[in-house]
């Protein structure tokens, strides 16, 4: 087992993993009250849930179970009430907790209810996707969709733990494990080069299920270092939207159904090496690199969207500033940087 600390002072908390630690969750999380509101969804609360309430109960603690529909739509206001709804009918209180135990749409949804009920109560992350486990389920941003767009309502509200067990990455479909491989990936680009190398070197599913503990210990390392440095993004964290620019429009201009986020930031990432690597800021190569591997991994490095779709989609974006937008670039691989763009420089031939 590995144990990581994320230095946040009084919000601080551990990242736990290890295999088989699903069965053992009520060891690494304290609660104040006596009462845990677990959530799940219609996917992981029948491969998972028994396990997990047993471990919680034998602590002597109560626990509640609401299972949600699996799925984005889940991430939204009206499910939202019914977890507040949930909590109140089991008169939880302050000093309770919510326990979310799936993918990055139980944890963000979940971590809101527990952001905003009774102004903030305790929350634990038990991610089982590939890509909350390396990305969502780390960092504190919690939240839910609006009919207008993703994300758009969210609070900054730190996990009390975070206990991660690659096995049960072991029930991901194909595509699943390629959708969290898009962030894993990534990281190898922004700042660790010998983890982009080491995931060529293992060549794919089989290889990554051999050392997935090392491999999201490092991913969680990486991200609990930025986090650290920067907790409300307003500099470093900016350097984990590599590829998101692109990729977000992406997703948005494709009503959210035609490519997952890990295929979008995957062929963003690619995208905007390409144009930089034209521009002269990125060694040559890089792009080639990063393609490469992308497909070792099954995901897509090219999409046929319009480039002025994408510009509209960008300029619409919350992360769009006056005048243009802070786009993450290479160096080389393993050294990102932040450079400020016009919204139109995404509709490039080059990146093609
Ligand atoms: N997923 C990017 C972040 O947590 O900042």
């Amino acid at each position: 087992m590995r144990r990581l600390t994320v230095d946040l002072g009084e919000r601080g908390y551990d990242i736990v993993i290890g295999r088989g630690l699903i069965g053992d969750v009520a060891r690494h999380f304290e609660c104040r009250g006596s009462k845990v509101l677990l959530v799940s969804d219609t996917n992981v609360a029948p491969l998972y849930a028994d396990k997990v309430r047993s471990s919680i109960i034998g602590r002597g603690l109560e626990v509640k179970l609401v299972t949600v529909p699996a799925g984005e739509k889940s991430k939204c206001a009206d499910t939202l009430l019914s977890l507040y709804s949930e909590a109140l009918a089991f008169n939880m209180t302050r000093s309770d907790a919510i326990v979310a135990l799936g993918g990055g749409v139980v944890g963000d949804l979940s971590g809101f209810a527990a952001a905003t009920y009774m102004r903030g109560i305790d929350f634990i992350q038990i991610p089982t996707s590939l890509l909350a486990q390396v990305d969502s389920s780390v960092g504190g941003k919690v939240g839910i969709d609006l009919p207008e767009g993703k994300n758009l309502v969210g609070a900054f509200h730190q996990p009390r733990a975070v206990i991660i067990d690659p096995d049960t990455l072991d029930t991901l479909t194909d595509g699943f494990f390629a959708d969290g491989m898009g962030e894993v990936i990534k990281y190898g680009c922004i700042v660790d080069a010998q983890l982009f190398d080491k995931l060529g070197a293992i060549g794919g599913r089989d290889g990554f299920s051999e050392c997935a503990e090392e491999i999201i210990a490092r991913c969680c390392d990486i991200k609990r270092d930025i986090v650290e440095r920067d907790e409300k993004e307003s500099g470093c964290r900016k350097l984990l939207n590599f590829g998101h620019t692109y990729g977000h429009a992406l997703e948005k201009i494709s009503g959210y159904s035609a490519y997952s986020h890990g295929q979008a930031v995957a062929i963003g990432m690619t995208y905007i090496t390409r144009l930089s690597e034209r521009d002269g800021y990125t060694e040559q190569g890089c792009a080639n690199k990063i393609a490469r591997l992308c497909t070792m991994y099954n995901l897509p490095t090219q999409c046929s969207a319009a480039g002025d779709e994408i510009v509209k989609a960008i300029t619409a974006d919350k992360k769009g500033t006056l005048g243009g937008v802070d786009a993450v670039f290479l160096k080389k691989i393993g050294d990102s940087f932040t450079r400020r763009v016009p919204f139109d420089y995404f509709n490039a031939e080059g990146g093609k």
